[in-house]
């Protein structure tokens, strides 16, 4: 097993130190679309090296130029929408493409390997490149056990007290317990924890990095922040996107692996955690694990909801069931929608439901945390009894509306004492220029610098395909209902239910 080493740190904002990026799956979409839109984003900030090449790695023949034209055509057709990246500025995107190059490999071939070797020298000599390294697993879950084997058998991940040798490894990490725990053995035998930096593009999300500051850099929240002031959490995370081109993947991962045990639990993590002792890399993950590693079992019977969506409407337009949609099985119960209800056993959170639900094909695409506090315990408003003053929220905002909002009741004008809701709505936009991003550019710098806060530790995880592995059980047994809703509808009923059988609802959509 690798040993950790500790490397020179680059202070946050700096030009990160001279490196070379190797993309294995240089031909994907994950690479067009947002790889190389962040790396012309790093490059048009000032943060990429100076001395810095890439090598793209796939199957497909191509030569340096052709690699390079694509490139340039992805960054630019993407330039388009203003949401990635600002005008595009020719001089930076230049000389991003000029440190490409490109290799066909067969990822399962030793001697690819070495070729890959002789290339990473001959760039110390042609790009002035250092010994450092990040190779960055854009390829199918299933090559990654694999190419990090080979990696580490051509000696490529062998660190010095000079250079660095990092590996980002996308999501899923497994698709359940065992396998996420079997690969873990495997990357730990050629990598060092330290090595790995395992992928949750959620946490490249200003609005999600935003919850921690908003928690510990404010005094107001931390106080109410517990058991004795909250009611209930609420985590959606609702797309309208279905399936689209991609069933073959779907199929075989469906709504609970794609989302939950990743995006899903970050969210949870940062909204429950304690407040860390440092912002470190290891002071932030412990209390992040602490909080899953809290999580009661899950009662899967009475606990979880399992959707897919059937026929209905979007915006007007019909839209088909996912049994309709190209390249699913006619008889699949992959679920497109999931829905749970979690307790975390510790003192701040005991008897507080968190919960949560995710699911494609929906009416509004929106990503929120909402923050349900108690009602007041008694009403001192003549006629109006306790159980009808509406409790205060407080909604973190993620996507796309980003922002906060606080509701709470104010005297409605008149001489009679009548209370209504009123909303306090801050948007990020009206305070802040947006700097246009993927969400990709922070990570991407993070890992040149060596700064693994925003990653996924092994341990967490762990701690979140051991959450879900009660309900992956109940729903493999083949007795869990499977429910079904129109595409188009906020989801299934019986999720409603959920909250419903104790006199809870969900917040409607983009309120
Ligand atoms: C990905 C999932 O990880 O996250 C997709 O595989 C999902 O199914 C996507 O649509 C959501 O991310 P974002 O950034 O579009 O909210």
């Amino acid at each position: 097993m690798a040993q950790d080493i500790e490397h020179a740190k680059t202070a946050h904002g700096e030009r990160a130190p001279s490196c070379t990026i190797v993309i294995f799956g240089a031909g994907g979409d994950l690479t067009k679309r947002l790889l190389m839109p962040a790396l012309y984003n790093l490059a048009r900030t000032g943060l990429l090296p100076d001395d810095f090449a890439l090598v793209g790695l796939d199957r497909v023949p191509m030569t340096d130029l052709e690699f390079q034209n694509h490139v340039e055509e992805a960054v630019r057709a993407f330039a388009a929408d203003k949401h990635y990246t600002q005008t595009l500025d020719e001089t930076h995107l230049k000389r991003l493409v000029s440190c490409m190059t490109y290799m066909s490999l067969d990822f399962a071939s030793p001697e690819s390997y070495l070729e890959l070797d002789a290339k990473l020298k001959d760039l110390k000599t042609t790009h002035h490149v250092s010994d450092n390294v990040m190779f960055y697993l854009a390829v199918g879950a299933r090559f990654f056990g694999s190419i990090v084997d080979r990696l580490g058998r051509a000696g490529l991940v062998t660190e010095t007290d000079h250079s660095w040798r990092r590996v980002v490894v996308e999501k899923p990490f497994g698709h359940d317990l065992e396998s996420a725990q079997a690969l873990n053995k495997q990357l730990r035998h050629s990598l060092s924890e330290s090595q790995i930096y395992r992928m949750d593009h959620f946490l490249g999300k200003e609005t999600v990095q935003n919850i921690m500051l908003m928690r510990f850099a404010n005094g107001i929240f931390e106080p109410l922040w517990n058991r004795d002031h909250i009611d209930h959490v609420q985590i959606t995370v609702a797309e309208t996107v279905a399936v689209e081109n991609r069933a073959a993947f779907y199929e075989t991962t469906g709504a609970m692996r794609d989302m939950v045990p990743n995006h899903v639990f970050q969210l949870l993590a940062l909204t429950a955690m304690e407040s860390p002792a440092s912002f470190d890399a290891d002071a932030v993950r412990n209390e992040k694990t602490k909080v899953l590693t809290s999580v009661h079992r899950v009662d899967a019977a009475h606990d979880s909801v399992r959707g897919q969506y059937a026929a209905g409407e979007q915006n007007g337009a019909a839209h088909l069931g996912y049994l309709q949609e190209s390249g699913v099985a006619e008889n699949s119960t992959t679920e497109t929608y999931v829905a749970m209800k979690l307790g975390i056993d510790n003192w701040r959170w005991a008897g507080v439901p968190f919960y949560l639900r995710t699911g494609k094909a929906l009416g509004t695409r929106y990503s929120e945390i909402a923050i349900q506090f108690k009602r007041p315990p008694i009403s001192l408003f003549r006629n109006t009894a306790t159980d009808e003053l509406t409790p205060n929220c407080l909604v973190i905002k993620l996507q796309p509306d980003e922002g906060a909002l606080l509701s709470f009741g104010a005297k409605i004008p008149g001489p009679k004492i009548a209370i209504g809701q009123v909303h306090m709505d801050f948007h990020y936009k009206d305070y802040f220029q947006n700097a246009p991003s993927t969400g990709y550019e922070t990570l991407i710098y993070d890992c040149m610098i060596g700064d693994a806060t925003l990653f996924q530790r092994s341990d967490s995880v762990m701690a979140g395909w051991e959450i879900v592995k009660p309900i992956q059980d109940y729903w493999a047994s083949g007795e869990a209902p499977l429910a079904h809703y129109p595409a188009g509808s906020e989801g299934p009923a019986e999720s409603d239910d959920l909250l419903g059988r104790t006199g809870r609802a969900w917040r409607p959509a983009a309120e």
